[in-house]
This record gives C-alpha cells, structure tokens and sequence, in this order.
C-alpha cells in the first residue's frame, strides 16, 4: 500500500462539510476549515489529514463514557485484549473475520467508502485493497487518540480522518458509494440519528453496513445466551430493525460470532418502495388498495350489509364494484 501524505489540495478535502449546519467549508490550507459562522474545525496531525471536529462541549453521557474509555492512557491495550479475547472465544481468525465482512460491500476499485467508529483503524487496510488509489476512503471515530493512532497507520494521500460523532458526521449528503460500521453504535446514545446520519451520506443505491452486539432471537432463551449475557450485558441488545430509514431497500439481517453479533446491511433508496394501489383486485370484495384506503365512508346496518353482500354475489361482482355503480347512478355521477 503505496501513498504520499496529504498536503493542503483542497480537492483532497471534498467529502467534508459543517457537521451541524450541513454547509460548506472553506479550507484554511495547513490550519484547518472555516464554517459559515465563523468557526475553526483544525487539523491535528503534521500531514493535515486528520481534522477535530468535535466540540466536547457538546458531549452527552454517552460520549462522556465512550471518552473516557477509549481515550484513556490504558485504552489500546484494553481493547486489544478485548478483541483477542472475542475472536479467540467464536475460534476466528481476526483478519478473515473483517476481510469476509468488508466482502459484504461488493467494494470496487475508485469507490468512496466511509468508516464510523474506526477505531484503531483495523478495517482501513482490507477496504484500501478493494477501493486502491483511484478510491477515497474516510474513517472516522469519537476518539482522538484512535484516529491518531489509525491515521499513523495509514498515511495513503486517498485515505483521511475525522475526529467526529457518527451522530453529526461532518460528510456531504449521498457523498459514499458505502458506509461501514462495527463494534460501536449500541454505545453512541442515539442510534437511530447515527444510522439517520449513515443513511444522509451514503449516495442512493449504495450500501450500509453496521453491526454490534445482540444475540439472535432464536437463542434469547437458551443458557448459551445467558452465559453471553451475563459476560457482558450488551449482548443482550436487540438489533435495532425499527430505527431504520423509511427509504431502506435490500435489507438483510445476519448473526456472526457465535451469533452473538447482528449484522444489518440495506441501501439507501429514493423514497418509500414502489406500490401500484390501483391494480383492481378479482373476487367478492373487489376495488384497490386506493379505494380501501381513500374511499372509506360510513358504515351500513348489518341488514343493509348482508343486503349488499348477496346482490354482489347474485350479479357475480364484486361488492366495491356494486357500490361504485349503485353510489354513481344515485348521485348521476
Ligand atoms: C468497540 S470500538 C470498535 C472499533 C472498530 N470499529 C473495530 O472494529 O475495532 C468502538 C469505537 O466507537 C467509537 N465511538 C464511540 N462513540 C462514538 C461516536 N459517537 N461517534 C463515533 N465513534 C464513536 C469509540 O471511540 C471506539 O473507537
């Protein structure tokens, strides 16, 4: 993997906009971005690749917690030993392990990808080989020190960093052909903006991909799943299917690691999913899925009713059909 530092090209810094106001930015070269309100987002790194734009101010108590244990002295190595730990508890091979989840995107060499809550940046490498130097891949992470540490580790001119929320994401709107996240969303407090946001930057027809801890339904009554359980609560989450975008297409939900893990894939659409309400429906009942729901009225006797189900019968028609024409002759419409 082959790449110069990025320098001050402005080009190099497209993706990016103000994470509250969603405008653009102007690029103060070696110091860092400008919003509309005059605000300075710097760059924190010697190679100007990594931009803070993370006010911790703002922070809620889960991001107070997520700092406090992902930016701590100790963090590296305790979250190494977690992951150790996982991946030797399910028998699998870390790299397989990312490599076969990646696989999931379908990634093709000069696509735009971005990583949500990247941490040590262990995904960035796998998705490089797939997307190369015509691609432009961004990770992002709450932590400083995990976004330092990953963009140290990945100095490619086409890869960049952002020390942001994944609830605010300071991406343009439909900018990424993909958008990967592992490990972390049960903990962003808001789950369904940081899916919201995953959704607002990924480019219609692309492809979401996030998954954590929550074990499969079919499990939830089995010792297997409290022993999981009782190790570490979070595994009692529920994949979160409800917060998903109205527009969601191609959805699939999938367990991995012992089934311990949800995994949710979908695509982005452009709008709700495609419905003719006007195809006419053959039998008694008769009428659309337009009449059934606009053309409500007030209801009938019982004897009225029973009345009108047996001429519809005795004239082989359906019920909507003898309304329409009876309501029709009525009102000589
Ligand atoms: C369990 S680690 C997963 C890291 C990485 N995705 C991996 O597969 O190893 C969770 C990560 O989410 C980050 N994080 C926590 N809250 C976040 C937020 N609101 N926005 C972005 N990242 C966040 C943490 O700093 C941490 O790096």
């Amino acid at each position: 993997m082959k790449g110069k530092p990025l320098q001050d090209d402005s080009n190099l810094y497209r993706a990016f906009c103000c994470p509250d106001q969603l405008t653009s930015l102007e690029l103060k070269p070696k110091v860092g971005f400008l919003n509309k309100a005059g605000e300075l987002y710097k760059f924190i790194d010697p190679d100007y690749r990594v931009i803070d734009f993370v006010n911790t101010k703002n922070f809620t108590e889960f991001d107070k917690a997520n700092s406090k244990i992902y930016d701590a002295p100790a963090s590296a190595e305790v979250y190494r030993n977690f992951l150790d730990w996982l991946f030797a508890t399910f028998n699998e091979d870390e790299m397989s392990f990312r490599q076969n989840l990646i696989k999931k995107l379908r990634l093709s060499a000069g696509q735009k990808v971005l990583i949500t809550g990247c941490g040590f940046g262990d995904d960035i490498g796998i998705i490089y080989d797939m997307v190369g130097n015509s691609g432009e891949i961004h990770a992002q992470d709450l932590s400083k020190s995990m976004v330092l540490s990953a963009s140290n580790k990945f100095k490619q001119s086409n890869v960049r960093f952002s020390v942001s929320t994944a609830t605010a994401l300071p991406y343009k709107s439909r900018y990424f052909d993909a958008v990967f996240h592992f490990g972390g969303i049960n903990l962003f407090g808001n789950i369904k903006k940081a899916i919201a946001e995953m959704e607002r930057v990924c480019k219609v027809n692309g492809t979401i991909l996030f998954g954590d801890e929550g074990i499969a339904s079919h499990l939830r009554d089995t010792q297997y799943a409290e022993i999981a359980i009782s190790n570490n609560k979070l595994w009692a989450s529920q994949p979160p299917m409800e917060l998903l975008p109205y527009n969601a297409s191609k959805i699939e939900l999938s367990y991995i690691l012992g089934n311990c893990f949800y995994i949710i894939q979908f695509s982005p659409s452009d709008g709700l999913p495609a419905m003719n309400i006007d195809i006419l429906h053959k039998g008694l009942r008769g009428g659309t899925a337009r009449t059934r729901y606009f053309g409500q009225v007030e209801g009938l006797t019982l004897e009225t009713k029973q009345a009108l189900i047996q001429e519809a019968k005795n004239r082989n028609t359906s019920i909507h059909a003898l309304l329409e024409e009876s309501i029709k002759k009525m009102l000589s419409l």
